[in-house]
């Protein structure tokens, strides 16, 4: 870095000095050379007072100005200032038009922001700041203007023309262009703006709304995928249904174009009627797609369909205010979710999601609060906090108000806010002022980084039948953040007799750092079931004993909790026996006697009134990552032998009831994709998966001819995943026939990429060099390098980790490659270097120096900038 990048803070937001009421994009589409004319009408702000000779100030990037003009009349180059971040000159009124042209290169956009080519289509990302590549403009979200967008490019190779709104005309021009326009009649800040143009294939379909409009549905994509959007385009119109009934919010125009592309940063992109897709979230037919692709296509798919009120209608006034539509939307699409599939199963899936990504977020170098203070890099920030912790705090206000106190609070947040650009503060007081309550305590989730521990012990008095339940609660500090204070928290509990009824339920109200509650009229000594669902996204430091968790793995009327108890159960075996085997070197010894455990995990898999996906979810034990969490410092080689040994001794303990599960979940019918056939397959592949662990050849083979009759990708991925891991002449089988099945199909390859990187072989980072050269692997498409390098740090926790650090110089050297090409992707891989503070000394130098390589590299992004100075400090 030559100079100190600038940090950009909340406290400092200013409205801006103007505003734009009208644009008018006119593109000349070419890869190497687009011209866009914009028409601006600008008003002064009366919010500012400003007006004649006041700075008009707009936002520019990696493009070079052709003309300007102010009410008509091209500006001297005395008038006005232009550099590498933007252009200004002084406002000749209150109001004036603006008129540029500037000229971009979409092919050479290796950044794939702003305007870009993926495969043979153009396509635009602009959230957080991308339209800033496209022309000079006030590029930030409470700037809200209406759009009309003209698109010249050639018939040929681009007979598809789409941006947001309506289409206003086609019509045919000279030398082979043609020329469309569209017009959006909602106001909406500029990283809403897309434009897509390319020869791509179209699914139709409709949707009726609940006023009784049509809505036309398009999903774009490269011509021969037209079979692979079925699921997308049921997933879309059961989203838009669903906001109908449990939100009462409609649809707004009367089409609703996706387009999938190979070629995106990130998921998906809520563009006002015109999302953009990672084509991985979209694609999927049976043999492509595993239940987990379809659950989350589905899931995206709604998640950005719901942003269109809960992001365009009403929008965020600065970047600071992200939760406000993520947090939200991603409360929406899981409770959409659950309510399409299991709700216990989908609850488990995210708490899962907030464990193994925004807890260790919290307790690290990188932690900020939901709401953050200050950033370098705002595409930093789309984190898993501001995310997955923010719909946790949404989800408590949920539980807070109940779902008609929240609905209330919804309702007029949308009357209130509707063509706003607001506050999480706004969405806050909406929800006390429909409601009658004070959040002010609760406001503290947003502005405090870090999760709070709950510690919890409960005292009976059998003489006055009352039982007593203390809770304490503490929250560590976090970078910049040392004093914390206590936070309001729903904590659901439940009170449950030996016999397994229920004696009492109830969700407290946690304000204090320690309150005491009481329970009258208890029978008996109760077992506590605390947290149920995971009401409060905390830490529970409390561990029942081993005969607890077992009675509440068999009976708790809490399904999260029944989950819960049995990781409860194992984390604590696992921990115990790391320790043990620090010392010893035997993983099977230092395990011990794990039969009580075992018999637990038995009655949960033979329980045939429990869900399958249930009990399938219920037999994993806690990933090896999320082992290293609780433990300091954390051996990877230690945790991985523990676990295989457990893993082991479950398998075959348990192996008959596997055997049986195998055998009775295969299935005759054809695939679908339905949560029930899924938690079959589910269960069906966790069996396998033990069988294979009881180290018994036959199972490896049973893996094997699994994988050859498999008639659907569920089956065949579990099965390669099996014989990933082994040392068996299946595996280069398998793995051959994968990449001669799938070499020339841009999504699933990727599966075969990741896997290997997942191996928990010793010659994996040596496959993963060479799996760089293979013709399908390319540094420049994001999914390619999230599959092979990301993967490599995120899920093989013991070879990245490989004692002689070979892992993280690999790591480091790939993540410098890509800062040259995409610093946005390369900054989202880098949090796993940060990390060396769980580990061993020697480990930990090791990582250290090599973020310090990194910030020494020659033009270092600011992105990569900003999480490696942070995770080194
Ligand atoms: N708003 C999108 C979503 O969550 C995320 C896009 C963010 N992109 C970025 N480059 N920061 O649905
Ligand atoms: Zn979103």
């Amino acid at each position: 870095m030559s100079e100190q990048p600038q940090v950009i803070r909340r406290e400092d937001y200013t409205a801006p000095a103007f505003l734009i009421e009208t644009v008018e994009l006119v593109f000349d589409l070419d890869r190497e050379a687009t011209i866009v004319a914009s028409r601006l009408s600008l008003v002064a702000n009366p919010e500012r007072g400003t007006g004649a000779g006041d700075m008009v100030s707009l936002d520019g990037e990696d493009m070079k100005l052709l003309s300007l003009k102010v009410d008509g009349v091209a500006l001297p180059a005395d008038a006005y200032e232009v550099d590498t971040t933007g252009l200004r000159f002084k406002a000749p009124s209150e109001r004036f038009v603006v008129e540029i042209e500037t000229r971009i290169s979409p092919v050479n956009n290796t950044r794939l922001e702003g305007l870009y080519v993926s495969q043979s289509a153009y396509c635009t990302q602009c959230e957080a700041e991308g339209f800033r590549r496209i022309t000079y403009f006030m590029d930030r979200p409470d700037v809200m203007a209406t759009y009309r967008v003209t698109i010249n490019a050639p018939r040929e190779s681009c007979p598809v023309l789409l941006s947001n709104g309506n289409l206003v005309s086609s019509t045919d021009l000279e030398d082979g262009r043609h020329q469309a326009v569209w017009d959006d009649p909602f106001p909406k800040p500029c990283y809403l703006f897309a434009l897509v143009a390319g020869d791509l294939a179209c699914v139709e379909d409709s949707f009726k709304t609940m006023s009784g409009r049509d809505v036309a549905l398009r999903i774009f994509v490269e011509h021969g995928n037209e079979d692979r959007c079925d699921y997308a385009m049921d997933s879309l119109k059961r989203a838009m249904k669903w906001d109908e009934d449990v939100y009462g919010l409609e649809y707004d125009l009367d089409l609703f174009n996706i387009v999938a592309v190979s070629d995106f940063n990130m998921g998906a992109m809520e563009n006002k009627s015109l999302n953009v897709f990672n084509a991985k979230y979209i694609l999927a037919k049976s043999d492509t797609a595993t239940d987990t692709d379809y659950e989350l296509i589905e899931s995206i798919v709604a998640h950005e369909y719901f942003h269109n009120w809960s992001g365009n209608r009403v929008t965020c006034r600065d970047w600071f205010q992200l939760s406000l539509k993520e947090g939200l939307t991603v409360f929406r699409d899981q409770e959409f979710s659950s309510d399409q599939r299991s709700r216990p199963v989908q609850r488990i899936n995210d708490v899962q999601r907030l464990r193994a990504g925004q807890f260790p977020e919290d307790g690290g170098p990188l932690a900020h609060p939901v709401r953050p203070d200050s950033y370098i890099e705002i595409n930093n920030f789309y984190t898993a906090t501001v995310y997955q912790k923010g719909a946790e705090v949404i989800r408590m206000m949920h539980t807070l108000l109940g779902a008609e106190g929240y609905r209330k609070g919804i309702d007029l947040y949308f009357e209130r806010h509707d063509g706003q650009a607001v506050t999480c503060d706004d969405f806050v007081r909406a929800m006390e002022d429909a409601n009658g309550v004070n959040f002010d305590q609760f406001r503290l989730w947003y502005s405090q980084a870090g999760t709070p521990n709950l510690v919890w012990e409960g005292n009976y008095d059998a003489d006055k039948k009352v039982f007593c339940l203390t809770i304490e609660q503490k929250t560590e500090p976090t970078p910049g953040q040392t004093l914390k204070s206590d936070l309001q928290m729903p904590v659901k509990i439940g009170l449950l007799a030996r016999d397994g009824r229920e004696l009492h339920a109830q969700t407290i109200d946690l304000t204090q750092a320690k309150q005491d509650f009481l329970f009258e009229d208890i029978a008996e000594q109760p077992v506590v079931s605390f947290n149920r669902d995971f009401s409060a996204p905390v830490n529970v430091g409390t561990t029942p004993s081993h005969d607890d968790l077992a009675f509440l793995m068999g009976n708790d009327t809490d399904a999260f909790n029944r989950w819960e108890a049995g990781q409860k159960y194992a984390s604590d075996l696992l921990i115990a026996a790391v320790r043990a085997y620090d010392k010893s070197g035997d993983a099977d010894a230092a395990l011990g006697n794990v039969d009580a455990f075992c018999d637990a995990l038995r009655a949960t898999l033979t329980n045939d009134d429990l869900d399958k996906a249930f009990r399938a979810q219920a037999m994993i034990l806690p990933g090896e990552a999320m082992l290293a969490e609780q433990l300091r410092p954390a051996d990877p080689e230690a945790i991985y032998q523990v676990r295989q040994a457990l893993r082991q001794k479950v398998a075959i303990a348990l192996q008959d009831e596997f055997e049986a599960a195998y055998r009775h979940n295969a299935s005759n019918d054809a695939y679908s994709p339905d949560a029930t056939s899924a938690g079959q397959r589910a269960l069906r592949a966790v069996a396998l998966s033990y069988l294979a662990a009881t180290g018994e050849g036959v199972f490896i083979d049973l893996a094997l001819a699994q994988y050859r009759t498999a008639d659907n990708m569920t089956d065949r991925m579990a099965a390669l995943t099996v014989l990933n891991n082994q040392d068996h002449p299946g595996r280069e089988e398998a793995l051959a026939d994968f990449e001669s099945r799938f070499a020339n199909d841009t999504v699933v390859i990727d599966k075969w990429f990741s896997l290997q990187a997942m191996s928990s072989r010793t010659d994996t980072l040596e496959q993963i060099k060479k799996l760089m050269e293979h013709p399908a692997f390319t540094m420049r498409n994001p999914n390619k390098v999230r599959a092979l390098v990301g993967t490599f740090a995120m899920a093989n926790q013991r070879n990245f980790h490989a004692a002689d650090g070979r892992g993280y110089a690999f790591y480091a050297d790939r993540l410098m490659e890509l800062d040259n090409l995409n610093p946005q992707v390369a900054a989202r891989l880098a949090a796993p270097l940060g990390k060396w503070r769980k580990f061993d000394e020697d480990r930990a130098s090791k990582m250290k120096a090599e973020l310090k390589r990194i910030l020494a590299k020659e033009n270092l992004s600011r992105d990569l900038y900003e999480i490696a100075s942070k995770s080194i400090a």
